[in-house]
């Protein structure tokens, strides 16, 4: 399948999101490098390290993602982990059990454009800690349940599978998964070479001894 037809799928799935905050920044990004669609991968597909892809498309299949679900099940992806935190602050465990693959990184591999644009896999039972970077960003699950917070002591917020998550610059945000595992349409809209920074909060020890008991 081209790469032409899964960026046509991702603007359906915009559009389909509606006016929610940050979907006009995104989808005006997306026209800007709309030509990178057409261009070759590079690097080899493969499958995410952290499993859990044939899971979590069987989960979006029944959501307001199912073509789009179906599009990336036919899609040769090259899945990577986010390696840019510093070492020991992101935890033992989310490095291993987590994916993203970028549909840019092969497109526009010097980051002119200052886009990214892909999508991001979570295995149940993790925690995403509290980070912030200074790229604007949105998620949108195609999964869910999954739960978010944005301050290191703010409440858990429950989101499903169609939910809108819009992060300006620096808003400090965390992702617990529970029993699902999540998959996420993702967009940096600028300074995708800014490093993203992990913020400590006093809880994570004992949300990720529970998690690791499941
Ligand atoms: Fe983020």
């Amino acid at each position: 399948m081209s790469n032409a037809e899964l960026w046509q799928g991702i603007g359906a799935f915009l559009e389909q999101a509606g006016g929610a905050p940050g979907l006009n920044e995104v989808r005006a990004r997306l026209h800007d490098v709309g030509d990178l669609a057409v261009a070759i991968a590079q690097r080899p597909p493969n499958q995410p390290l952290c499993g859990y892809l044939s899971e979590a498309l069987s989960v979006a299949h029944a959501g307001p993602g199912a073509a789009l679900a179906a599009l990336i099940g036919r899609s040769n992806l090259h899945w990577e982990s986010y390696g840019a935190y510093a070492p020991g602050t992101i935890g033992t465990a989310f490095p291993r059990r987590h994916a993203y693959a970028s549909l840019i990184a092969d497109a526009d591999p010097n980051w002119h454009r200052d886009v990214d644009l892909g999508f991001l896999l979570i295995a149940p039972h993790t925690l995403y800690r509290d980070h912030h970077h200074p790229a604007r960003e949105l998620y949108l699950p195609l999964t869910g349940p999954s739960y978010w917070r944005f301050g290191v002591d703010s409440k858990w917020q429950e989101k499903a599978a169609g939910a809108v998550i819009w992060n300006e610059p620096n808003r400090v945000h965390a992702t617990l998964v529970q029993d699902v595992p999540l998959l996420c349409l993702y967009a940096w809209t600028e300074n995708v070479l800014a490093p993203a920074v992990v913020d400590v909060a006093s809880d994570w020890t004992s949300l990720e001894s529970q998690l690791a008991s499941r």
